[in-house]
């Protein structure tokens, strides 16, 4: 086992440790209600550099940064159009992020040199306290990516996050139980730079959500000028990935993982992973039904997909990068 803290009590006192040693420089996984995030004091470039080093990241993908209340959000982002308040004000708290022009604090290291700053307010109760107990001290926020080494599945409970980085973690790091994340798909992302909202990452926040309080029609159009100029990792055609070579919506056989509906029977001699009721709890165990074909050494693992719209469509967003492998 290696070194770091794990404290699965999280009480005022452990959250105030935590902040700490955000503010020393070290390093913080913490549940949110997407996935878990690695965080660390979003103004300091070394101990940000470190978040690169464990994930494994490019240092060229930008990193969004977790912020305690919209009365924050000047300080990191200009030019907020309307639209922009409207779904602040109607989905944050909660899993969306967006994306807007950045402020001088917003440095290289945190954008990937891009102009542009991701932003969001998460709604899980300790992300929140940890948030506002690291900006009370700090006059900073927290940045993080999710807790998983680059390319893999995103982890939605602690110990996910012990097997994915414990290896790359040290004594002064700690990681936050705070037991399964709610949501289980990472945060919508919208781009608020142009004129109308543009969805870059699909989540819990849909599309009709986005339409019905910003007022208008999503852009789509991809190749706005700027767009060639954006990078965002989960926008790589390979992501979210487990070991097992994850098959969409083919008949299983004998041996191999199934992932579906509870409503589809499993057939004889297949590895049933998870029945999820709706679109909403196949978000919720997508990830770590994953992670248990790997735990159990499957080769491969059949998901039959939601087909819906609303939350469903982040699901395929991500078994489509999921099935094209590390
Ligand atoms: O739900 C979530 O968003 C989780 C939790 C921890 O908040 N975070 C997360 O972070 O998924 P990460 O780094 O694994 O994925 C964030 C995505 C990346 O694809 C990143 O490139 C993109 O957001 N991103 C961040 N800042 C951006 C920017 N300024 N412009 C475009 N994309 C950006
Ligand atoms: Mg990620």
């Amino acid at each position: 086992m290696s070194d770091f803290q794990f404290l699965s009590t999280c009480t005022a006192e452990t959250i105030r440790d935590a902040a700490a040693a955000l503010k020393a420089g070290h390093l913080v996984a913490f549940p949110t209600e997407t996935v878990y995030g690695l965080g660390a004091d979003a103004r300091n470039p070394i101990a940000v550099k470190r978040i690169y080093e464990v994930k494994g990241r490019p240092s060229d993908h930008p990193l969004i940064v977790h912020i305690s209340s919209i009365n924050q959000l000047e300080k990191w982002a200009n030019e907020i159009p309307d639209y922009a308040i409207a779904l602040a004000t109607n989905f944050w708290p909660g899993p969306m992020t967006l994306i807007f022009k950045r402020t001088e604090i917003a440095a290289d290291f945190i954008t990937g040199g891009q102009e542009t700053i991701g932003l969001r307010i998460p709604s899980d109760p300790l992300a929140l306290a940890l948030i506002s107990e690291f900006e009370k001290i700090s006059d900073s926020a927290i940045a993080a990516p999710s807790a998983n080494r680059f390319g893999h599945v995103s982890p939605t409970m602690a110990q996910a996050v012990i097997s994915e980085l414990s290896d790359y973690l040290t004594k002064d790091d700690i990681i936050l139980d705070g037991g399964k994340c709610i949501v289980g798909v990472e945060s919508t992302i919208i781009d608020c730079t142009g004129e109308r909202p543009r969805i870059l990452r699909p989540g819990a926040i849909t599309e009709e959500m986005i339409v019905a309080a910003s007022g208008l029609q999503l852009e789509f159009e991809l190749n706005r000028n700027d767009s060639s100029k954006i990078r965002f990792s989960g926008s790589l055609e390979n992501h979210y990935s487990p070991l097992a070579t994850v098959l969409l919506d083919q008949e299983p056989f004998p041996g191999q993982g199934f992932i579906a509906l509870a409503e589809i029977p499993t057939p004889e001699g297949v590895i049933r992973l998870a029945s999820p009721k709706n679109a909403e709890e196949f978000a919720h165990v997508l990830y770590a039904s994953l992670r248990q074909a790997d735990e159990k050494g499957l080769q491969k693992v059949v998901v039959s997909q939601p087909r819906e719209n609303g939350i469903a469509i982040a699901i395929r967003d991500r078994l489509k990068r999921a099935s094209n492998g590390r």
